[in-house]
């Protein structure tokens, strides 16, 4: 069997994590592409992990290109084109720049790959997904946002640094979209199957929570230049990995949601289980109103920057 060929749409800070993960987990052979400007760059971080695979043998090759036709017939797309976050930028107000760039982004994947599974990072990433959705035209179920294993991981973080525990034994989901409104679950966070909420004081939760809704800000924050770019890329590479072994993993994803949870028309972080259909299924389950209502709320946020699309 021939191996798997991944695409990654920008070759920035992600972009080259992504490369690197993807081959130390032998997920196939990485193509890493980027605008013709940036095409030594992505040639040579490409022969650059290249000259680090004989250390343990990984045999996948990895390229730089700033040719479309070099990404024909991929498996899996992963997208980060677009300018990161700065300082004192929200995520909506990359929207204008990056919606240019996922309109040709779309196009060109629809043309070398109309059957690949797509894993859009790209911020806004509510909005970017479903600009990628409405133009490439490809099923719900091959088109996907990263965005909730990432709050996720950051929520799981916390809660372990918090209690002392094992993260492997910290299981919680956040919900809705990738913004300040997003929803980490409380009722289903648990460390080892204890519920979080016996184990930590609501005062310091709330505090736990806050820090989630904003961790992205406080790595912008930090980097003075950039945003967050070793745990954005891991997530990525656990959804691709899901769909190329047919994991069925349940994960925190924009996934376009047809009714579930009452959403109906619009990415947003749910759980949902990737296998080799792509987005398989989405979890769904009843929300107590506080939950219900801190969804509609996300909804809303989601919903006003889809708007300003235009798509
Ligand atoms: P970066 O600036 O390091 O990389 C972006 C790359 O995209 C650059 O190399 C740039 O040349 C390239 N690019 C620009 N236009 C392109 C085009 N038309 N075709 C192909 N490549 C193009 O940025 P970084 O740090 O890798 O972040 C990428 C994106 O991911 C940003 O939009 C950022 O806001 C977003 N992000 C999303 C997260 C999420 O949870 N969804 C988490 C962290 C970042
Ligand atoms: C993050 O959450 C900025 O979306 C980016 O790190």
């Amino acid at each position: 069997m021939p191996r798997s060929k991944i695409s990654l749409i920008g070759g920035g800070q992600i972009g080259g994590n992504l490369a690197l993960l993807a081959t130390q987990k032998e997920l196939g052979d990485v193509v890493i592409f980027d605008i013709p400007q940036s095409e030594g760059m992505v040639k040579g971080k490409a022969l650059d992990i290249m000259q680090l695979r004989p250390h343990d043998g990984y045999d996948s090759t990895i390229t730089g290109t700033s040719n479309w036709d070099d990404v024909k017939d991929s498996d899996v797309f992963i997208i980060t084109a677009g300018i990161p976050r700065k300082p004192g930028m929200n995520r909506e107000d990359l929207l204008e720049i990056n919606l240019g760039i996922m309109k040709d982004v779309a196009k060109n994947i629809k043309q070398q790959a109309p059957n690949a599974f797509v894993i859009v990072i790209s911020n806004p990433l509510d909005a970017m997904v479903n600009a990628f959705y409405k133009i490439s035209g490809f099923s719900k179920n091959k088109v996907v946002g990263m965005a909730g294993a990432l709050d996720s991981a950051r929520f799981r973080t916390f809660i372990a640094m918090e209690t002392g525990c094992s993260v492997q034994d910290v299981t919680c989901m956040v919900l809705g979209g990738h913004g300040d409104t997003m929803v980490p679950v409380t009722r289903y966070a648990t460390v080892g199957g204890v519920p979080v909420e016996e184990l930590i004081p609501a005062d310091r939760l709330e505090e736990i929570l806050e820090r989630t809704r904003f961790a992205g800000g406080e790595i912008v924050k930090l980097f003075g230049n950039g945003s967050a770019f070793y745990a954005p890329a891991q997530s990525a590479i656990e959804m691709a990995e899901s769909y190329l072994r047919d994991k069925k993993r349940v994960i925190p994803c924009a996934s376009l949601c047809e009714g579930e949870f009452g959403i109906d028309g619009y990415f947003i972080g749910v759980p949902s289980v990737i296998g080799a259909g792509g987005v398989e299924r989405i979890l769904e389950f009843k929300l107590k109103d506080d939950e219900k209502a801190a969804l509609n709320n996300t909804l809303e946020a989601v919903k006003k920057t889809v708007k300003e699309t235009g798509l």
